[in-house]
């Protein structure tokens, strides 16, 4: 097993352990982006942007929630450079990298698990690449993102197919359509992480 594919078996492991979590990400924060890009052939940064850049207008102020070190906004602002683009993750370090990047209007730390600091009806679209998945961020956190979404805004999340089963978010998705909350707009299966076989369920919810 490549060292890659072992630090994805560990994040597995942690068990949704806050502080474990934390320690986790502050250790791989400065390779991150290229263990996995380049190690693993991660393609939810890709996913993710493209979906949400074919729903919003140029200049759509967007949240990037867990947005780790910045290859999400990296990816959208390389299709639509003015999109106004708010960042918030629970790891330090992380962040820092993203700051980096300069694509983020606002960079924020802050832990999903909690309210998020913004109003109702704020963004014109949410994007999510694992981050919504085992030991992370649980199902019930989407009514979050609906909450900060404004009416028929995109909220795009990359989901790896274990979880979106395994974990409970396709029923929590099925649950906010039936209860008039979203629509599911797309939900398919997508290569997620190339070298390793593996697979995440790309999913465009629109907030009601
Ligand atoms: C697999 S990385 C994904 C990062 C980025 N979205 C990407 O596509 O490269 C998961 C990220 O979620 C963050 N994270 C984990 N739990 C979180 C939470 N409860 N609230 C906010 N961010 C969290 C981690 O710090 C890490 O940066």
């Amino acid at each position: 097993m490549s060292h890659e594919e072992a630090q994805l078996e560990r994040i597995v492991n942690l068990g949704g352990d806050r502080h474990k979590i934390l320690e986790f990400y502050e250790d791989w924060a400065s390779t991150y982006a290229r263990d996995v890009v380049e190690g693993i052939g991660y393609t939810g940064h890709v996913l993710t942007a493209k979906a949400v850049t074919a729903r919003v207008g140029p200049e759509a102020e967007i949240l990037d929630v867990g947005c780790g070190t910045g290859l999400v906004a990296v990816e959208l602002k390389q299709r639509r450079p003015a999109l106004r683009i708010d960042g918030i993750d629970l790891t330090r370090g992380m962040l820092d990298e993203a700051e980096e990047t300069q694509a983020y209007r606002s960079l924020v730390l802050g832990d999903m698990n909690h309210p998020l600091d913004a109003d109702d009806d704020t963004y014109d679209g949410i994007v999510s690449s694992g981050v919504f998945t085992t030991g992370h961020v649980g199902p019930e956190r989407i009514d979050e993102l609906v909450r900060v979404a404004r009416p028929g805004a995109p909220i795009v999340l990359a989901i790896r197919d274990t979880a979106w089963e395994g974990e409970g978010f396709s029923a929590h998705v099925d649950l906010l359509e039936r209860q008039g909350r979203l629509r599911v707009e797309e939900s398919r299966r997508e290569p997620y992480l190339l070298k390793t076989g593996v697979f995440c369920q790309l999913c465009v919810l629109a907030a009601a």
